[in-house]
């Protein structure tokens, strides 16, 4: 059992540098930690040199130091490789080990996060420096568990050095064998790109139009993060030889162009995020008026869920956010370092690590602002999560719990990617990701993000009543097969316009669409369009309720028993059917032909029967979200207050308000920022 996610409480910690800081200044900060509550730290994940300050001088002096202090008081560490940065003698020796612009230009020393995950002398010093950090440390028992490098693929996602084309190249082969298999599957009979060696084969390079083959880009993300899955694992496979039973191995964040769920299958115990919500609140921040602001992260936290049920926050705000050349930011306000911690838990963290103890008072991050300022005055932020340590106390019961949701968004890999190479995919994907996040906010609803993954089946997916694949592009046969099984069991699936558009290529398919969802969708698509700017949105109406049918709208016609439901009511295909309904089983398809607003979700939600699953328990305002974390026998009520201003809840039940350990009911009134956690009692 790990000593963080053990199901029996919430575990509260923070990121500390004892690098930064005089040796002095370590005892006195661990007791504080302590007494506000704090039990873990995570170090190490940037400090190379202090391990190997020239090339093949080891010394472990520094942190068996820092470690015994931690031992002394009893705190407990996870222990950070430092891989997202090499040290200057080993990037000027061997310029090879850094990553490369698309132009060739290498990234310097400076920064961080500039090496290539295929440079074979960087795998060597780094498995030499992972071996003999985890042999020297690993039986140290102040460590409780291990972090691999520091956000993967973070800050930059694109990989353009020697070493990646040669890597690209072995990857490719691996994939198609031959060289008429990567022409066929990248189209290049089109404008002349067929290969006759893989020595003529790249990363994507410098283009005009800064335009590349999409098929091959579709490949090289695939290859980006198959790179960066190999990179996890690599040190992971080395941890696991040396860690105590019950050390955990994990990492922080998810990020573009890498499979988190495959990372975290093959080389993690379990995946961490780092939550930072008040970038909302940036003040050059370009997020619409009236969006989500900082509940946004909860999609974050959603996202996080569909790779671990349960998950720690190895990075939690504390403080503005701010480096010297980007992001300026207010301090977050009373009451909302406890608002985005709830936040967390809420959407399934048992852990939950602040970032950091001590702002820096050097380098790129003198503004991102941790607990304490520079200075060792007490202030407000340390006062809050003192407060919110006691909250720990009070609602520990929740933890091991899981988050519960009727209604999941699938998703695919493959369409993510393609999403980020298509404008014509981004825009509908963009465009009904966020209203289904929307609706589901502003009507109550809770959701599951669900990736549709090579070894998901339909058992996976029969706890959801309702799923949603707003935009299933790109889809393959097995795929359809385990969602015709899904539904025959009774799911609702509900699809949105262009699927089956595309082959796992990226080519377009020249069956009559949607392509592979016809016989499932029970639809064929007959003419479609962008909807044209000055024709507004469109409507189509649905059992006497109209609904938008926006940015893109196929006509349709149904096929066998199917039933038109939706007409559209506007522009050159009014009359034309919209939504078409098919009966499968003991479940039902819906194809809508067009991208989804948060009106349109809305009414799906509605007419489906899913909206507001817990309105029988409580009745809130738009400005608070809700989640249940349970276990079946056992579940537990949290109200978010994102807003300034007081709301007011009504509980229709009793219920045990954790935070002041008492029964109540009926008109509650919840401060700007305010949380609560209910346990709801048996009937
Ligand atoms: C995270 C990162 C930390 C720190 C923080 C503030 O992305 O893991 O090391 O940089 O952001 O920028």
């Amino acid at each position: 059992m790990s000593y963080l996610l053990d199901g029996k409480r919430i575990v509260m910690g923070t990121d500390y540098y004892p690098e930064h800081w005089d040796p002095s200044m370590w005892d006195e900060d661990l007791k504080r930690m302590q007494e506000t509550g704090i039990e873990v730290i995570r170090i190490a994940e940037f400090a190379w040199n202090k391990f190997e300050p020239r090339e093949g001088e080891f010394t472990f002096s520094f942190f068996d130091d820092f470690l015994a202090h931690c031992n002394a008081c009893s705190m407990k560490v996870i222990f950070g490789t430092p891989t997202a940065t090499p040290p200057a003698w080993m990037t000027d020796k061997y310029p090879e080990v850094l990553n490369a612009k698309m132009d060739g230009t290498l990234y310097r020393h400076g920064a961080r996060r500039h090496y290539n995950y295929n440079s074979v002398v960087y795998q060597n010093f780094t498995k030499e420096l992972v071996e003999k950090l985890a042999s020297h440390y690993g039986p140290n028992p102040a460590i409780v568990g291990w972090q691999i490098d520091n956000e993967i693929n973070c800050e930059c996602n694109e990989f353009y050095s020697e070493s990646d084309t040669l890597a690209f190249r072995r990857f490719l082969k691996d994939k198609y064998g031959t060289i008429e298999n990567l022409n066929k599957a990248w189209g290049t009979v089109f404008w002349n790109q067929t290969y006759t060696a893989w020595s003529e084969v790249y990363v994507p390079r410098v283009t005009l139009s800064n335009n590349t083959n999409p098929h091959e880009v579709l490949d090289y993300k695939r290859f980006v993060s198959d790179s960066a899955c190999r990179w996890a694992k690599m040190q992971s496979d080395i941890i696991a030889r040396y860690r105590k039973p019950g050390d955990f191995i994990t990492t922080n964040g998810i990020f573009q162009d890498i499979d988190s769920h495959r990372m975290t299958q093959e080389s993690l115990d379990f995946i961490t995020y780092d939550s930072y919500p008040n970038m909302a609140y940036e003040l050059d921040t370009n997020l619409p008026a009236g969006d989500l602001k900082d509940r946004n992260w909860s999609m974050m936290l959603d996202e996080v869920r569909s790779i671990h049920g349960i998950y720690g926050i190895m990075e939690q705000q504390s403080g503005a956010n701010g480096w010297n050349v980007r992001m300026v930011s207010p301090t977050p306000r009373p009451g909302q370092i406890t608002l985005w911690t709830m936040q967390s838990i809420a959407h399934g963290a048992d852990y939950i690590g602040y970032f950091r103890w001590r702002t820096a008072t050097m380098g790129t991050e003198i503004y991102w602002h941790g607990i304490l300022d520079y200075s060792s005055r007490e202030n407000r932020r340390i006062a809050e999560i003192r407060k919110i340590h006691s909250l720990f106390q009070k609602i520990g019961s929740v933890a091991g719990n899981a988050y519960e949701a009727n209604v999941g968004i699938l998703e695919s890999y493959d369409n993510k990617w393609d999403a980020e190479l298509d404008i014509w995919h981004a825009e509908i994907e963009k465009q009904s990701a966020a209203a289904i996040y929307r609706a589901a906010q502003f009507t109550h609803t809770p959701i599951d993000y669900v990736y549709l993954r090579e070894n998901t089946g339909a058992e996976d997916l029969t706890k959801y009543k309702v799923l949603f694949y707003p935009h299933a592009m790109i889809a393959n046969g097995q795929q359809v097969k385990i969602l015709q099984e899904y539904v025959a069991q009774g799911g609702i699936l509900v699809l949105g316009c262009r699927a089956g558009l595309k082959t796992m290529t990226g080519q377009c398919t020249q069956e009559n669409l949607p392509g592979v969802f016809r016989e499932l969708a029970g639809a064929e698509v007959t003419e479609f369009t962008f909807v044209a700017k000055d024709e507004g949105i469109t409507h189509a109406g649905w059992d006497g309720t109209e609904m938008e049918t926006v940015l893109f709208n196929e006509e349709l016609a149904p096929l066998g028993s199917a039933k038109v439901l939706a007409r559209y009511e506007d522009s050159y295909y009014q009359g034309s059917p919209a939504l078409i309904e098919n009966s499968v089983g003991k479940g039902k398809v819906y194809y809508l032909g067009s991208a989804f607003s948060e009106n349109t979700a809305q009414i799906f939600l509605e007419k489906l029967q899913v909206a507001n699953p817990y309105g029988n328990l409580i009745s809130l305002p738009r400005d608070c979200e809700i989640a249940v974390r349970s276990n079946g026998s056992e579940s537990y009520l949290f109200v978010l207050n994102y807003s300034k201003e007081e709301q007011k809840l009504t509980l229709h039940k009793q219920m045990n308000d954790l935070y002041r350990g008492e029964m109540v009911s009926g008109e509650l009134t919840l401060e700007g920022y305010g949380t609560r956690v209910f346990k709801i009692e048996e009937q």
